[in-house]
């Protein structure tokens, strides 16, 4: 939960959650074998090399909790991080890296549709994009997957960093305008970058909202 004061006027004012731990806790390729799902989680998904893992370790200010790698394909395993002992961050694996061999990209993809299909505790999946690329035909198909059955999503702008403000602007518009093909409203969005920190408190706060008062 946010932590928050009543300021003079009566309101609440939220400040940044504050993490105070984060600990690992297991790795696994089958999503049977999860941690009890008695807890509010929150997954990281998106192509391999986006930055999923990267953003973990932003958002919990560790340099090394999630495995990071500039060779695509790092994260192969479902890996649940506990956080202030109370909720959870998922680590997935990329999806659609042309380098992974065939037969383990296939591999992967019904453990992360069955982990996201029937994952009960699951609040929400943040679906990364690499904003410097135009729209790719595997993150529509993904985003549209998770549409039609009925799972909850935000989308996050990964490696802001490496853009232009108005290059950042331009990517996310461009992205509107690709959804808006199948979506009458597009999901909350973020842009972060785990070099220069941007979008951290953001996306806690959003993740602050949607966790129970007590977590
Ligand atoms: P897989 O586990 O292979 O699917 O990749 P991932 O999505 O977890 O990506 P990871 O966090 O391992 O990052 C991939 C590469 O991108 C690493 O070299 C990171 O240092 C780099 N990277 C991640 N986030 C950022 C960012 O915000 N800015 C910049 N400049 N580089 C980033
Ligand atoms: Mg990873």
């Amino acid at each position: 939960m946010a932590e928050g004061i009543h300021d003079l006027m009566g309101n609440i004012a939220v400040y940044s959650m504050n993490i105070r731990t984060a600990d690992f806790v297991v790795s696994n390729t089958n999503p049977v074998l999860c941690p009890p799902a008695d807890k509010p989680e929150f997954a990281f998904i998106g192509r391999s090399n986006v930055g999923k893992s990267s953003l973990i370790n932003l958002l919990v200010s560790r340099k090394n909790l999630a495995k990071t790698s500039s060779t695509p394909g790092k994260t192969q395993t479902i890996n649940h991080f506990l956080i202030n002992g109370s909720w959870f961050l998922v680590d997935l694996p990329g999806y659609g890296y042309a380098s992974v061999s065939r037969s383990k990209s296939q591999a992967w993809a019904p453990m992360i549709t069955t982990y996201l299909k029937k994952r009960q505790n699951l609040i929400t999946t943040f679906i990364l994009i690499d904003p410097r690329l135009d729209p790719q035909k595997i993150d529509v198909e993904f985003i549209n997957w998770m549409g039609q059955e009925g799972l909850p999503f935000s989308i996050v702008f990964t490696k802001a960093d490496k853009l232009s403000r108005n290059a950042l602007a331009a990517a996310i518009q461009s992205w509107k305008k690709k959804l808006a093909d199948a979506w009458e409203e597009f999901p909350p969005v973020f842009a972060t970058s785990a070099t220069d920190r941007r979008g951290k408190d953001e996306l806690l706060d959003y993740i602050a909202t949607l966790l129970p008062s007590a977590a």
